[in-house]
């Protein structure tokens, strides 16, 4: 195994980026990674003030005011984008500029086209890249897909899918980039139905059509100190609170998809149901390590949903704990995206999911806001990497 290093440089250092840098540490634990290969080299932020303070609360070795230094250091060799939807575009192509690996948070883009224009510079410069759907990355999800893709459960018919949040629900929740359109794009369809789009597909197979709805529920929120757009101490809210669409498959198969930022009592409500010609399966991410399984088999009178509890037999589970039903949490998916990152750098394999990958995801949240507008169902195009 390699012991060469690989710098990290990690661009915001908010929820995601505290999330990311604790990842660097625990994948090198649980997967056995030489000790000291992953680097935490270099913390971009908005200020020098706050990048120095943040890269010693996070073990980073070096700080900037300017993620532009941080891109341009000879000694970085992955640009790990946490700052807010708006600024990926600009971050990855300086990135990628610069011969750099890319490590970013999702959604990809604001816009399909931005997307498109990051994963063609990425693929002529051969750089690696990752986006941060680590829902996928879970041990129960990706149990959950064996289970599809050997067809214990026969031919997918439907999938449902939510993620309800409630971190937007009390309608004081000062204003911030995430409510802006420039910053943010849309609102709980980029921050949180990104996340199933993206299950969907990867469980069941590509979104070919939809029909979508979205709606703003509070429609102004109190300015907090130091906040630009202003309406008499209030800011207009100018994204989605809720997003909700129908979808239809490639594989024939239908399904819904449902995604809340005001959703009382919902904390990370990712849940979802795919049910097949033989069986249906259950997961929700508030209790990440189980999985309930249907099969149509056997005595009726017994029949019923099985609760799987994760274990060592499950993929990666075994890297965090030796027995079954001790149960993960949210960062180990995130070390298991950085081990997939390490990986992919050393051995020279392809990442998923990537920015092609992430630009489908793009491509799907443009169509619901075409149908929404035309309040119709619209046909989805998969990317093949051509003209935008
Ligand atoms: P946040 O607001 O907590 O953190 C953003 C960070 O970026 C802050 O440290 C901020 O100071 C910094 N920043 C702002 N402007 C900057 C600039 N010009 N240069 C350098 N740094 C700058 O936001 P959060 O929640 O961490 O979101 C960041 C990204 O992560 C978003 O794209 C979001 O969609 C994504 N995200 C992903 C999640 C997942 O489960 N994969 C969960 C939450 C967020």
């Amino acid at each position: 195994m390699t012991t060469k290093k690989i710098r990290i440089g990690l661009v915001g250092s908010g929820y995601m980026g505290k999330a990311h840098a604790i990842a660097y540490h625990n994948a090198m634990v649980a997967f056995a990674i030489p000790k000291g290969v992953l680097v935490c080299e270099m913390l971009a932020d908005a200020s020098p003030e706050l990048a120095a303070e943040k890269a010693k609360e996070l073990g980073f070795s070096r700080s900037t005011g300017d993620w532009k230094t941080l891109v341009n250091d000879p000694d970085i060799e992955v640009v790990d984008i946490c700052a807010p939807n708006f600024l990926h575009k600009e971050i990855a192509l300086a990135a990628i500029a610069a011969g750099k690996h890319v490590y970013s948070e999702k959604p990809l883009a604001l816009n399909a086209d931005d997307a498109k224009d990051m994963t063609q510079a990425a693929e002529l410069a051969g750089v690696k890249t990752l986006v941060g759907f680590n829902y996928i990355k879970n041990p129960t999800v990706q149990f959950a897909k064996q289970l599809i893709e050997r067809g214990d459960i026969g031919e997918v018919v439907h999938f449902r899918g939510v993620f309800n949040e409630d971190y937007l629900a009390d309608e004081n929740v000062p204003f911030s980039w995430r409510l802006q359109k420039q910053f943010a794009g849309t609102g709980a369809l980029n921050d949180l139905a990104s996340h199933i789009v993206q299950l969907a597909i990867h469980l069941v197979s590509p979104i070919t059509s939809l029909c979508a709805d979205l709606k703003i529920v509070h429609e102004q929120r109190p300015l907090s100190q130091g906040s630009s757009a202003s309406k008499g101490g209030f800011g207009q809210v100018e994204n989605d609170d809720q997003a909700h669409m129908m979808v239809r498959f490639e594989n024939g198969a239908q399904g819904t998809i449902e995604a809340s930022r005001i959703a009382w009592g919902k904390k990370n409500g990712l849940s979802f149901e795919v049910t097949g010609t033989k069986g249906s399966l259950t997961f929700d991410q508030e209790t990440l390590s189980e999985l309930s399984l249907y099969i149509a088999e056997g005595n009726p009178q017994t029949q019923g949903f099985k609760r799987i509890l994760v274990g060592p037999e499950h993929p990666d589970y075994s890297a965090f704990c030796v027995s079954a039903g001790h149960g993960l949490g949210y960062n180990d998916m995130k070390a298991v995206e950085v081990r997939d990152l390490y990986k992919s750098i050393v051995n020279d394999t392809p990442l998923w999911p990537d920015f092609r990958a992430a630009t489908q995801v793009n491509i799907i949240l443009d169509k619901v806001i075409e149908s929404y507008e035309n309040r119709a169902w619209v046909e989805v195009e998969q990317y093949d990497g051509e003209q935008k």
